[in-house]
């Protein structure tokens, strides 16, 4: 029987893991898959992506930087999708049209909740950023049953643009960096990518200490540089992105088969493949 065909879209693409991620799910079933990652054309992407469909693509993640457009560009999607303004994660049906879902706040909160056994019930949590990785976490997290999300952004406009797409939603309200907050918040997600050039994102004045979570969306083999100032100020759980990345591709998966992966194995695999690297 020949191999189901998937893939991944980006640009750059070389390092993503999740070729190695799909096919290990692949071996938990004894699926048949090949899971192929594609470099597009920031101009011709469109084009590009149509060939690989025209060559019996059953389905595909998205990532850095076509999530927006491939979000402009599918037939339908789902709810969360709708409200990310992001997809990264599409299949394609019998009928050959296409599904765009989100799955990157799915993953977050099945690492935060599963993996590392939060209950995020009547917390506060401070997001840090205001793009497309802010946007996609928010619904998912509102979900969980925190008392408040506040954002934060460098860009003020940005988190209070975010604040109005999400207040009929859940308790959601934005902070300016730099002013003082008299908040605590148990949980900080950094989801800007400040930490890509070793800075520390834009934040309020605030209060930490011993049960502070902090989590960054950022993994590779050193330490996330908001991670590392977390722990010059002692904080003790502090959480990368590694574990976001492996579920919400057991997501795709899920959508994709119709069965969800076993994760913790693969993801102390992974661990301990890119401390080796
Ligand atoms: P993504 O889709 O990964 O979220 P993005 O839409 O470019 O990417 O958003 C990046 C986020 O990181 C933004 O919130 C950005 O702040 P601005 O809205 O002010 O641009 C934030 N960011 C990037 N570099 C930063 C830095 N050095 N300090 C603080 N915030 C930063």
């Amino acid at each position: 029987m020949t191999a189901h065909q998937f893939a991944v879209i980006g640009n750059p693409i070389a390092h993503s893991l999740s070729p190695q991620i799909h096919q290990a799910f692949a071996t938990q079933f004894g699926h048949n898959i090949q899971y192929q990652a594609h470099c597009l054309s920031v101009v011709e992407w469109q084009q590009q992506l149509e060939q690989l469909l025209h060559h019996g693509l059953k389905g595909f993640n998205v990532t850095v930087p076509f999530k927006e457009k491939v979000w402009q560009w599918v037939k339908n999607k789902s709810q969360r999708a709708h409200a990310a303004q992001a997809v990264n994660t599409v299949l394609i049906e019998e009928d050959g049209l296409t599904y765009g879902e989100n799955t990157d706040g799915i993953g977050l909160c099945r690492d935060l909740l599963h993996n590392h056994q939060l209950n995020l019930q009547g917390k506060h949590i401070l997001i840090l950023g205001a793009g497309g990785a802010a946007k996609g976490v928010i619904l998912p997290l509102l979900a969980t049953g925190p008392a408040q999300i506040t954002i934060c952004n460098r860009t003020e406009k940005k988190a209070l643009d975010l604040v109005n797409q999400f207040r009929s939603s859940g308790n959601i309200d934005s902070i300016k960096p730099h002013t003082t907050s008299t908040q605590y918040y148990d949980l900080i997600i950094n989801a800007s990518s400040a930490s890509l050039n070793r800075t520390l994102p834009s934040m309020p004045n605030i209060v930490i200490d011993n049960n502070t979570v902090l989590y960054d969306m950022m993994y590779g083999k050193a330490m996330p540089y908001f991670l590392q100032w977390g722990k010059q100020q002692g904080i003790h759980t502090l959480i990368d992105g590694l574990g976001m990345l492996v579920e919400q591709a057991a997501e795709a998966y899920q959508l994709w088969h119709g069965v969800r992966p076993e994760t913790t194995k693969l993801l102390s695999q992974l661990r301990y493949d890119l401390s080796m690297h």
